[in-house]
């Protein structure tokens, strides 16, 4: 059985009731099991992991290599300053899927710079919740395109 890790960072444990008119009123558990509905309809597992510590996220990405066939990865707020993070997916060698609930380009200019794109096969962004759905249609279109 295939495994896919997806990795939620700093504060969307609190999504339904932070900033809902940005994020929407799902919950993280919500969009975790729209993500594991689908990962199951394709043939993976799902595993989740939230963390608002970048060192534990990063811990969590050392460990992925002998364990997941891909990563989705919302860093929350360390997208846009968590180099870490993005040297920690450098040496993943499974498929990168980045993903977020608004479209931080149309937003704030701090946060128009991902740090995680430049190692993401690709990003999903703008999509509210069902961006989680999507990534992992994705990441499964890559992994089948491999021959895996
Ligand atoms: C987010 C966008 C980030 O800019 C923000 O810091 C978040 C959520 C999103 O999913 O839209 O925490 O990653």
């Amino acid at each position: 059985m295939k495994v896919i890790l997806l990795l939620s960072g700093p504060n969307l444990n609190k999504l339904g009731e932070r900033e809902p008119a940005i994020y929407g009123t799902e919950t993280l558990e919500d969009h975790v099991n729209s993500a594991r509905k689908i990962a199951e309809e394709l043939g993976y597992e799902l595993v989740h992991f939230q963390s608002n510590s970048e060192g534990e996220l990063v811990e969590e990405i050392q460990e992925a290599n002998s364990n997941y066939c891909g990563i989705v990865i919302n860093p929350g707020a360390l997208t846009h300053y968590g180099w870490s993070i993005h040297d920690a997916l450098a040496s993943y060698e499974g498929i990168i899927i980045e993903v977020h609930l608004s479209n931080p380009n149309a937003r704030e200019t701090w946060r128009h710079t991902s740090v995680v794109a430049p190692v993401a096969h690709g990003s999903i962004i703008g999509f509210g919740g069902y961006g989680y759905q999507l990534s992992i249609k994705a990441l499964d279109n890559i992994i089948e395109s491999n021959g895996d």
